[in-house]
């Protein structure tokens, strides 16, 4: 990318994607538009007064120190705090020490890169894979080696990632594992032993983004590949989706030596993130019920994820699939053969309904024939409204 004369951009962004996310999101916002394209959660489900309590209470007790800097690896209670999570959730032991907070889970996909990848460096990524890792990691110039998912497996072929691993030695496999963005998917069990014994001593490092870990419809926790592969997995989480992606409040839990060298790099990126937001959380962490909260939230995204998947199935053309999420906040639609999914978004917008095109989440150019739906943040009326305006435009283009 070239600047104006005046000025001139690196060569490496000339190797990042273009996002088609802004004009995407322009478009949603229109008036009028049902959108199941973003990733948003349901703002009717922020605990906007229980928020505002525990920062009255920080600013009351704390609030000097709540407007100071601090250091790099982020507010200890909140670490503690997660650390004991893991311990009360998944059996798993996790020590604060392996835990550094970050500006949502996204810094984390930025920091990693930085951390691991020289340029020319072999990624493996589910196909199709998070569209926010590949940005993030595309500006540090590495290989990506999609893996095939498999519908039958309902994750990432394990004969993929074993001639991939073996071929290319690469530095990092990213993957989720829980509720995967964009397909919905979970891997069973089984599947999570396998890539854990697949990687186990081969120098490539795991990355478990789990972002969408704690909102299975069932409530019942997930365990997590880290379980088997401890001294070589990273592991991120969130509060995006569970309590408010506005205060930007993610983690990274990784074997010490990672920690120390993703502290430096964070230190150099923003110093800390913001710690007013972490002492909130922690505040409001120790005060309110979260597995009452988090359980009503996933019941909720499960029965509109539900309302989507009727719709689909009796009134989508013959042809049509989707998958069937446990959880989070997506599925994935594969469209009569044909069909390309950029039309219907043009046609979509049209109608007043917004989709996710596949064709991004695919860094092989593939999934022209796919479509991404959100079924967090529409309630079930508006579900029923957009989906049938949807149905309308497949069958007008079929
Ligand atoms: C799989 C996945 N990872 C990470 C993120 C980043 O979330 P945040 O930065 O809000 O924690 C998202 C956001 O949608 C996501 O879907």
């Amino acid at each position: 990318m070239s600047g104006s004369g005046l000025y001139r951009f690196s060569s490496r962004m000339a190797r990042v994607p273009d996002s088609f996310l802004g004009e995407l999101f322009s478009v949603s916002a229109q008036p009028g538009v049902i959108s199941f394209a973003g990733g948003l959660p349901d703002a009717d489900l922020f605990d906007v007064a229980g928020i505002r309590d525990a920062a009255e209470e920080v600013f009351n007790q704390e609030g000097k120190s709540a407007l100071q800097y601090t250091t790099t690896d982020g507010y200890l209670p909140l670490r503690r705090y997660i650390a004991s999570r893991y311990r009360s959730r998944l059996g798993l032991n996790a020590d604060p020490d392996e835990i550094q907070i970050v500006n949502g889970s996204q810094q984390c996909l930025d920091l990693v890169a930085k951390i691991l990848l020289n340029p020319g460096d072999h990624v493996l990524i589910e196909r199709p894979g998070y569209l926010g890792a590949i940005e993030a990691f595309s500006f540090y110039e590495p290989v990506f080696n999609p893996i095939p998912t498999l519908e039958d497996l309902a994750g990432p072929s394990t004969e993929a990632i074993q001639d991939l691993v073996a071929q290319y030695h690469p530095a990092l496999w990213y993957g989720i594992p829980n509720s995967q963005n964009p397909s919905g998917m979970t891997w069973p069990v089984e599947l999570r032993r396998e890539v854990a014994e697949l990687l186990d001593g081969t120098g490539t490092l795991l990355y478990e983004d789990d972002a969408f870990g704690e909102l299975f419809f069932d409530g019942r926790a997930r365990d997590p590949v880290k379980r088997w592969l401890s001294d070589q997995t990273i592991m991120t989480g969130s509060f995006s989706k569970t309590i408010s992606p506005g205060l930007r409040c993610g983690w990274i839990w990784a074997p010490r030596s990672v920690i120390i060298e993703f502290n430096r790099a964070k230190q150099a990126a923003d110093l800390h993130s913001n710690l007013l937001s972490q002492m909130i959380l922690a505040r409001y962490l120790e005060t309110v019920d979260v597995d009452q909260r988090i359980r009503e939230i996933a019941q909720i995204y499960g029965e509109r994820c539900q309302v989507m998947e009727e719709i689909i199935d009796d009134d989508f053309p013959s042809g049509t699939s989707h998958t069937c999420p446990e959880g989070g906040m997506f599925l994935m639609v594969t469209l009569p053969s044909g069909v390309d999914s950029m039309e219907i978004f043009r046609q979509g917008i049209k109608q007043k309904v917004a989709v996710m095109p596949g064709t991004p989440f695919y860094v092989d150019g593939g999934g022209i024939d796919t479509i991404r739906l959100n079924f967090s943040s529409a309630n079930p009326d508006q579900i029923t409204e957009g989906m049938d305006r949807l149905s309308m435009v497949i069958r007008d283009m079929g």
